[in-house]
């Protein structure tokens, strides 16, 4: 027993020296350095090392295993600087990716942007005023985004786009448009974030057009959603300028969501909204989704002083009971239906509108949401349910250059901007093959340096990372799409 502490220690600063050799070389980065070329440098399992700074470039990863640390000292942070010039800070491809203790601030598209990595960590960072989506992980599968701070992004501050097992956790996002966007996304927890002053504090939703058709499997917990109020300042036509100003939670054709243990307060229209793809109109739809939200478990919340300044279409339906004031709760049209399936705790507790046909989720009855690396969810609460990442790291996506990695590449990068037929970011793929027929050449020469096209539209960032044969292979993939 007495000698057991003193090996102990032996064995760990054993490990600990291993860890150079057999676990990743470091390399120091400081003002004035180029951060890409450490990148450049590094060899699978290294460390990049940032010390506090301004650093003004866009940083690609292509390889796995990749670890960027920034190193904070008194205060000072390392800094990723666009001056409103450049479009992205960091995008990385590589899987096995994690990056921590970064000020991110002025870019005009991602400041940190995932292209079909898998196994990523995303912690510590702190973005400000950052374009269009803050932390967007797109089409990756196992990932955390823990401990970051966002705000002043023109989109979503935390966008997971189209990913599989991933946790959310503990995140402050405020004046935002969207703060946290679980989109086409399966098997997320959303927990411990504090979503304030956003137009929409969390959402989980489809957005019709893109390649994965499904959301579901989203437990949204312990979250502090409170005054979402910020008037919607997103790109006139996006989807998410659809957002009503107000809203604290919005469930938006998603199916098998649970929402539990949040504090919901102080959001103008309604606390929580569930609704078919119907909200927002003038958006078409997608005949490969189901635009109905199916068992959504709203279990026990604080909720409160919500609903104080509805938005215009909320108030028109709430005029029709005799109010004014917008509900804690709002099932809109097809969400409201009895054969959606979903169920509310202690309803009596809330104002709602459009619960009627809804079922009560304490009875034995209602399914529990399927756990992923834990036991399942006992009915009526998901407290035993603690990660929806997965017990073993997701096979590592291998991008080859033919049809197969043409695929990975427009999902991992293209989608992120472009659905079949809606408007995004950028114009719908239907307009493109309008315009383009079968073209594929010259698509793969526009994305490698693009001009400004259309006025109402920002310019699409160059994609002269990706080798002229990946473009041309991507540019193909583009044309056979048909939804
Ligand atoms: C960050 C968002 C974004 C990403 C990522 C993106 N695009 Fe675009 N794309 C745009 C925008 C915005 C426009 C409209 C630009 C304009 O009209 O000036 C556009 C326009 C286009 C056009 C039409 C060009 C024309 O002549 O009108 C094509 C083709 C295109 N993108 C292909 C792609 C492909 C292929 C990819 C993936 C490799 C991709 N885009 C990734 C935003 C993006």
């Amino acid at each position: 027993m007495i000698a057991a502490r003193p090996l102990l220690t032996l064995l760990l600063s054993l490990l600990a020296l291993m860890g150079n050799t057999a676990f990743g070389a470091l390399h120091d980065v400081h003002e004035g350095d180029s951060i890409q070329a450490a990148v450049e440098a590094a060899e699978p399992g290294d460390t990049i090392r940032v010390h506090p700074g301004i650093y003004r470039e866009t940083v690609y990863v292509d390889k796995d295993d990749i670890t960027l640390r920034g190193v904070v000292e008194e205060g000072e942070w390392p800094t990723l600087e666009g001056d409103k010039q450049l479009n992205d800070a960091i995008l990385y491809s590589g899987n096995g990716f994690t990056v921590e203790w970064f000020k991110i601030t002025h870019y005009k598209g991602n400041a940190i942007m995932g292209q079909a990595g898998n196994n990523f960590s995303i912690r510590n960072n702190w973005i400000i005023d950052t374009g269009v989506y803050g932390i967007f992980p797109e089409f990756g599968e196992n990932g955390l985004i823990e401990n970051n701070v966002l705000s002043g992004i023109e989109d979503a501050a935390i966008y997971v786009g189209m990913c599989d097992y991933i946790d959310v956790r503990n995140n402050h996002v405020f004046e935002n448009v969207a703060g946290i966007e679980i989109e086409n996304s399966r098997h997320a927890l959303v927990e411990g974030n504090i979503a304030r002053d956003n137009t929409g504090g969390i959402l989980v939703f489809i957005t019709p057009g893109l390649p994965i058709k499904t959301s579901y499997d989203a437990i949204v917990r312990r979250n502090t959603v409170i005054n979402n109020n910020t008037p919607n300042f997103a790109i006139p036509g996006s989807l998410v300028s659809t957002i009503p100003a107000g809203t604290g939670i919005i469930v938006n054709s998603g199916d098998d969501v649970v929402i539990e243990d949040n504090i919901i307060t102080g959001n103008n229209t309604a606390g929580i909204i569930v609704t078919s793809q119907d909200f927002a109109t003038g958006v078409a739809g997608d005949p490969a989704s189901d635009p109905n939200p199916d068992r959504v478990q709203i279990l026990d919340n604080v909720m409160f002083n919500n609903g104080n300044d509805p938005a215009t279409d909320v108030k028109a339906l709430m005029l029709t009971q005799f109010s004014t004031t917008g509900p804690d709760i709002l099932a809109y049209k097809g969400a409201a239906e009895a054969e959606r399936e979903s169920c509310v705790s202690r309803k009596s507790a809330y104002r709602t509108f459009g619960l009627e046909e809804w079922g009560d989720c304490t009875s034995p009855t209602v399914r529990a949401a399927d756990a992923v690396g834990s036991a399942p969810a006992l009915a009526g609460t998901t407290r035993d349910v603690t990660t929806k990442m997965l017990p073993e790291p997701a096979t590592p996506r291998v991008i080859t250059v033919d049809a197969n990695g043409a695929k990975l590449v427009y999902q991992g990068i293209c989608a992120g901007c472009h659905t079949y037929n809606i408007r995004m970011i950028g114009p719908p793929v239907m307009a493109i093959k309008a315009q383009y027929g079968e073209d594929a050449s010259a698509i793969a020469s526009y994305i490698a340096a693009p001009e400004k096209k259309r006025p109402d539209f920002p310019t699409m960032p160059p994609q002269d990372h990706l080798s002229e044969a990946m473009r041309l292979e991507v540019a193909k993939y583009m044309l056979t799409l048909n939804k």
